[in-house]
């Protein structure tokens, strides 16, 4: 392996490009913050390892983080995810050093993550906690030169508030995943579309009339059961946390446990974050002709291991579709190999998304570089000003204008006196 960079065909690199600059356009936060970085360089020097999902978006803030001043280095945060073209075009377009090939094995996976940590980071930027997790694992020796980092995804920020708990964590991390203009917006209308997306893609199949069962009702699962509803499905919603569950039900969806679903369901989307959500008895009650994918970070959402067990067979039938043959000649597809639906067989969420996500990530580094000092080994939250100026730049870019407080209004939303 180079050690400047491995992507797949650095060829790739002029239809890359032009993908990056696609995504760029509609990304005004992230343009603005980059004007801004540029000229103050509050990164200067600084040493970025960033483990995301290589897209033509995340292209985008890993240049506005170089034009900021820090030297960057991108792995991929999942073994599907990656676009090599805009890999090709960071490497050669943009002098970033990229290690990411889309269906790299599991080995290769973690030497990309090994080869990016090779650079010795002063900040981590992680999506799902990897490269975290090989920080305080195999490479503790990097762990003192790190000032801190920042965390995507939910699942990710669930991995560090353990770490925190049991005292193992290293240095501070920002969950830019909890800022409201990040889970608000990417969790749900960025993966409600994109898994639709890639269902779409990767199947062809129609929607309307189907019976889909969406398994998680967080964020993720609003967003992809009411963009299923939208697009004529009867979706149905299975949850562990009986809030969400009501929440489900009053939002008109039909609410049941996943044995009951398993043997209604035509297409099961999981975005859980948990292990084993559809396992050995849901199989055994679903229809001949089920289609199974997964959104949530990890690919255990599906117990691929015990499916394949259960089948006679196993053929690819399209690229993304893998169908299972049980006894009785069942089939069930599974697609994407239970990956992330919405990153594999599609290109993720849409930039004009991702412009707030990874506005934070830009605004919440920044934060880190001159604030970690004053911070513990802890997992913060971005603090509420950056949030709301992500929000009202966001808002500006779209040229919607919304009132403001009169001193009056802001007296009596502040006082108990008045009343009826
Ligand atoms: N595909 C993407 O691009 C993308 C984007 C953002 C987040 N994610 C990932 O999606 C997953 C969900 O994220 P979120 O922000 O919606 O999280 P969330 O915490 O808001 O929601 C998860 C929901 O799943 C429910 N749940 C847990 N175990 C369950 C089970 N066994 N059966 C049914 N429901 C169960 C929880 O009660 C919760 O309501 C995470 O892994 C996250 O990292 C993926």
């Amino acid at each position: 392996m180079s050690t400047s960079h491995d992507v797949k065909d650095l060829a790739l690199a002029e239809a890359g490009r032009r993908r990056i600059e696609w995504a760029f356009q509609s990304m005004p936060v992230l343009q603005a913050i980059r004007k801004q970085f540029i000229q103050s360089q509050p990164l200067a020097g600084v040493r970025v390892a960033a483990c995301l999902h290589v897209t033509s978006e995340t292209a985008n803030l890993a240049i506005g983080l170089r034009d900021g001043g820090a030297a960057v280095v991108l792995c991929a945060s999942n073994p599907l995810s990656t676009q090599d073209d805009v890999a090709a075009s960071l490497v050669k377009d943009s002098g970033i050093p990229v290690f990411a090939i889309k269906g790299e094995d599991n080995q290769t996976y973690y030497k990309h993550i090994a080869a990016a940590l090779d650079h010795k980071p002063q900040i981590t930027m992680d999506d799902g906690a990897d490269l975290v997790n090989v920080l305080h694992t195999s490479r503790q020796d990097l762990a003192g030169g790190v000032l801190g980092g920042t965390e995507e995804t939910t699942t990710g920020v669930v991995r560090l508030r353990a770490m925190a708990q049991q005292g193992v964590l290293k240095y501070p991390i920002i969950a830019v995943n909890d800022a409201l203009t990040k889970h608000m917006f990417d969790n749900r209308y960025g993966t409600g579309q994109s898994t639709i997306d890639g269902i779409v893609r990767a199947t062809n199949i129609l929607l309307a009339g189907q019976n889909v069962v969406v398994a998680g009702y967080g964020w993720c699962g609003r967003g992809v059961a009411s963009r299923a509803r939208g697009l004529g499905a009867q979706v149905i919603v299975t949850e562990v946390e009986p809030l969400r569950a009501l929440e489900a039900l009053m939002d008109g969806y039909r609410v049941m446990s996943m044995p009951e679903a398993a043997q209604i369901g035509d297409i099961f989307i999981t975005v859980t974050g948990d292990k084993s959500v559809i396992a050995a008895d849901h199989f055994e009650r679903m229809k001949d002709g089920a289609i199974l994918c997964n959104s949530g970070h990890f690919n255990v959402e599906i117990d691929l291991e015990c499916l394949g067990r259960m089948a006679r067979s196993r053929r690819m039938v399209r690229d993304f579709v893998e169908e299972f043959t049980l006894g009785g000649g069942r089939k069930i597809f599974v697609l994407a190999d239970g990956r992330l639906v919405n990153l594999s067989a599609a290109e993720g969420h849409p930039a004009s998304v991702m412009d707030m996500s990874f506005a934070n990530q830009a605004l919440a580094t920044e934060f880190m570089v001159k604030n970690h000092a004053r911070l513990e080994k802890k997992v913060y939250p971005v603090p509420e000003d950056l949030d709301k100026r992500v929000a009202q730049m966001k808002l500006e870019s779209l040229g919607v204008k919304i009132d403001r407080l009169t001193p009056e209004q802001e007296k009596y939303l502040t006082s108990w006196a008045e009343g009826t």
